[in-house]
């Protein structure tokens, strides 16, 4: 690193954003497997997208399918895991678009570390709440019952732990509502009027 230099460049994150007329954010969306992160990450998209604003996901199951498909699921890859996809994010946003992120993220730390990646109010953490039992019952994958049955090993809720937010800025409470109310709760957060897209976030 002594060696590297940090390469100042002239066009800033305001600027893009400014081109971009938009408020540039990462939406971190964190919650069990099964939880519905990745159903409301797609929604919640869509809406944005809907409104004019310029969007991308990050979605831990497809992610790990190209830049993260040498880490597995023991601690260590992880916390690994979850460092480049914020590194990612970082740079999404710093190039101006409104990031949503679909990730276990069992960690409290990881998800700390990946706040100080962001300024100010750009990191929004979204806890996509529903119970163990709600999701093992739901299991859309069939890995709970992997899990149980022994086949899949540091499965998170059953031998791998989840640290639920302490004070996320948004808490979805899943069981009694449809995705367009969750998703509406997040645009409520993001100060968007449901009446009239304005383009501006
Ligand atoms: S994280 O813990 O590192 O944030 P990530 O969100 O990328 O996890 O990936 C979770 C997805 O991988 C789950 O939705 C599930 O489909 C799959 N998966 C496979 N094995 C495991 C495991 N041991 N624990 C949790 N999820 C797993």
């Amino acid at each position: 690193m002594s060696n590297i230099r940090w390469q100042n460049l002239e066009i800033s994150q305001p600027v893009r954003a400014m081109s971009l007329q938009q408020t540039p954010r990462c939406l971190w969306l964190t919650g069990l497997s099964g939880a519905g992160k990745s159903t409301i990450a797609d929604l919640l998209e869509q809406r944005l997208h809907a409104r004019g604003l310029h969007t991308y996901i990050l979605d831990g199951d497809n992610l790990r399918h190209g830049l993260n498909r040498d880490l597995g699921f023991t601690d260590a890859d992880r916390v690994e895991n979850i460092r480049r996809v914020a590194e990612v994010a970082s740079l999404m946003v710093d190039a101006g678009l409104i990031v949503i992120v679909a990730l276990i993220s069992p960690y409290r730390a990881d998800r700390d570390s990946a706040q100080d990646l962001f300024r100010t109010g750009e990191f929004v953490e979204v806890f996509v709440d529903a119970s163990l039992a709600e999701c093992e019952r739901r299991d859309p994958k069939g890995l709970y019952a992997k899990a149980r049955r022994g086949e899949l090993k540091n499965f998170t809720g059953i031998d791998s732990p989840y640290e639920y937010p302490l004070a996320p800025h948004v808490h979805l409470q899943t069981s009694n509502s449809t995705s367009a109310a969750l998703v509406e709760q997040v645009e409520n957060y993001l100060g968007l009027s449901t009446q009239k897209p304005t383009g501006h976030c």
